[in-house]
């Protein structure tokens, strides 16, 4: 089906926010499923994740189905008036399969292999494995793919896995044929001249295995790669089947927050519906940014339009070293949050807490403490107010964003190689900073690939891409010779593709747009050492740089070796920023830029800790901080969710949240 006639997440949302989470029912005796479905309806629930940890029930032994159950709860769910969001059952093999096909298993890089007894124990590149995957896959989609309860397909769960197994080794040797074509082309690529790893017979080559001292940077950065495209075929084999059944369902798998191990970019563009599990920690000081950053990358992959959070928690998880859970309004706030940032659906993992297994510690949205427990009260509130707000609210897009900061999986993989100057500057940290400023300043961003077309934004933003293609360096240099502004920060630009680095350590087209003349030596910092610079501190990184004449603006560093030498350069509308400044500095740094580009921030004068974010006409206000605050929103409004008039300022209480819409 052409991408333009593919369904989207308005076809499962039919006009409602959705509000549900995933139901694990085959834990729980049938009298409870019962009960399940009355307090969902008292909490608004209006879709549930059924089928995604149930293959050994489905298929107890090879070959056999056993689905009485699961018409009963379809037909149950539907009864009950709750969608169903259906699961193939993949991401976790029954015993039996390994049993029978210990080459479904996947192997770590010592060549161990893991086993059955949790999850996820798949080789993405079993042959074994993807026939039986796409048999049950099948089998659910004839089974109930005209089912009324049926509103999308969520295809196996959080795909993860690395494999350095045998069919692993031979699917990377074909990926690589792919992608190199001659071994020489390889070897070249892979700079196999260092250390005597020049390849003589495809059969020679491997997946980066277990090795005396560091790996080859760009085989690993290859199986990284490989790695997300193999995963990708299993994904596409899954949703081929369920789009050929029902081509006008639509179909998601749900993206673990932030995560290495997939191309984002590219899987999206193979979803009708991106999905995403975003699980701040409430202890976190930053956790509304955190949560912000996972929405705006989720909505930017969704190109602007709808998304879905497919699980969070209504209380603690029981992965972290400490588990906290979450104080009275956190929940709500956090919910509002991802709707105010472009979700349509709110879910959670899971429904009912378990009382069994590796996550009984892990908070549903019915709690061990049942239905009179404070989280359900809150979700049932939660359920209560997304319904109010669904008339105004689904299918609405957010406010255009000015500003893109740039993000790159390759980049990504590259700059975490062994044989890095620093493991302190760690990649992601040092997007979350620069999108932690941006948050601070009130300013929406998207996210985009270097490659994307730019030209809607003002300001474009690169917290660091160590890796470039030449089509990417060539695009912010159209960028900016077309009159965008550019900001880029620190190790950006140092090597091609291969992961070779670029001839004087910085691309030379990137060196000519921010007036670099010399790059002469990196200057990394220890952890908590700070780099004197006029005005400010800079953190992690710092760089010894000889400006060229035609740089405009300069802010030194201040003493020590780079005395003197430049930390931050301006040429014309392009920056670039040598170290990463402390917070408030490189947050008055972008406000700056972003104002003179012609930047403004959703509202102004807003106290520290309230985010306002505008999606379809409405204005929403979270206060993510602890104690109740004034804000200014100049004009008369009306608080969707109290029906309260306001005009020019508000209150806001702990964890408090308003969506206004302009009085007529
Ligand atoms: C992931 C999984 C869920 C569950 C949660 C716990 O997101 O998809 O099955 O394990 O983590 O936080």
């Amino acid at each position: 089906m052409p991408e333009s006639q593919r369904p989207t997440l308005a076809d499962a949302t039919r006009g409602r926010l959705l509000f549900g989470g995933d139901y694990n029912p085959e834990q729980w005796p049938e009298e409870t499923w019962h009960e399940d479905v009355r307090l969902m309806k008292e909490a608004g629930i209006n879709s549930v994740t059924l089928g995604v940890f149930s293959w050994a029930k489905l298929e107890p032994r090879p070959g056999e189905r056993n689905f009485g159950w699961l018409d009963r709860l379809m037909d149950l769910m539907h009864a009950g008036g709750i969608g169903v969001v259906l699961a193939t059952p993949t991401s976790s093999p029954p015993p039996w399969m390994g049993r029978l096909h210990p080459e479904t298993l996947p192997r770590d890089e010592d060549g161990r292999t893991e086993w059955w007894g949790s999850r996820q124990h798949f080789s993405h590149s079993s042959a074994t494995y993807r026939r039986y995957a796409a048999a049950i896959t099948e089998d659910l989609a004839a089974r109930y793919g005209s089912h009324p309860a049926l509103r999308m397909w969520h295809i196996n769960n959080e795909y993860c896995t690395y494999d350095w197994g045998d069919e692993a080794e031979a699917a990377f040797r074909r990926w690589l044929q792919n992608r190199y074509g001659t071994l020489d082309a390889l070897n070249e690529a892979w700079g196999t001249a260092f250390w005597s790893q020049g390849y003589g017979d495809w059969y020679e080559v491997l997946p980066p295995r277990r090795a005396h001292y560091m790996k080859n940077p760009t085989q690993v950065l290859d199986f990284k790669r490989f790695t997300s495209d193999a995963l990708l075929e299993c994904y596409l084999a899954e949703r081929d089947i369920v789009a050929r059944h029902t081509p006008h369902i639509p179909v998601t798998t749900n993206f673990m927050a932030v995560w290495q191990g997939l191309d984002a970019w590219t899987w999206a563009e193979q979803e009708d519906v991106v999905s995403i599990d975003v699980y701040p920690d409430p202890r976190d000081p930053f956790g509304g940014q955190s949560g912000a950053l996972v929405h705006d990358m989720t909505r930017s992959q969704a190109r602007g339009g709808p998304w879905m959070v497919m699980e969070q928690a209504a209380g603690p998880v029981n992965w972290r070293g400490v588990n906290h859970p979450k104080p009275a309004g956190l929940n709500r706030l956090w919910s509002l949050q991802a709707v105010a940032r472009g979700a349509d659906a709110v879910c959670y993992f899971q429904w009912r807490q378990s009382r069994q297994g590796s996550e009984k510690f892990h908070s549903g949205m019915v709690s061990h403490a049942g239905e009179h427990g404070r989280t359900f009260q809150e979700v049932k509130r939660i359920g209560g107010e997304l319904a109010q707000l669904s008339e105004k609210v689904a299918d609405s897009r957010v406010e255009a964003a000015e500003v893109a900061l740039l993000l790159d999986w390759n980049a990504w993989w590259a700059s975490q190689q062994d044989g890095r100057l620093s493991s302190e500057a760690d990649h992601p940290q040092v997007v979350r900073a620069w999108h932690r400023a941006l948050w601070e300043a009130n300013t929406t961003v998207d996210f985009a690939h270097p490659e994307h077309d730019l030209s809607a934004y003002k300001l474009v933003v690169v917290p660091q891409l160590y890796l470039m293609t030449d089509a990417a360096i060539g695009n912010l240099v159209a960028y900016v010779n077309a009159g965008g502004t550019l900001v880029a920060g620190f190790q950006t630009g140092i090597a091609d593709e291969d992961d070779r680095v670029r001839p004087g350590g910085m691309d030379v087209r990137l060196r000519e747009l921010f007036g670099i003349r010399v790059l002469h030596e990196w200057w990394p910092l220890d952890a908590g050492e700070k780099a004197d610079v006029e005005g400010f501190h800079g953190t992690l990184w710092s760089e010894e740089i000889e400006a060229a004449d035609d740089v405009e603006a300069v802010i030194p560093y201040k003493g020590g070796e780079l005395d003197g030498l430049p930390a931050v350069l301006r040429k014309g509308r392009a920056w670039y920023v040598s170290t990463l400044p402390e917070p408030h500095v490189l947050r008055t740094l972008l406000v700056d830029i972003a104002a003179e580009a012609g930047v403004r921030p959703t509202l102004a004068g807003l106290p520290a800790g309230v985010e306002a974010v505008r999606r379809g006409g409405l204005l929403f206000l979270l206060n993510h901080g602890r104690d109740g605050v004034t804000v200014p929103v100049p004009g008369r409004h009306r608080d969707l969710l109290t029906g309260a008039d306001v005009t020019d300022t508000m209150e806001l209480g702990r964890y408090g949240v308003a969506v206004l819409e302009l009085a007529p």
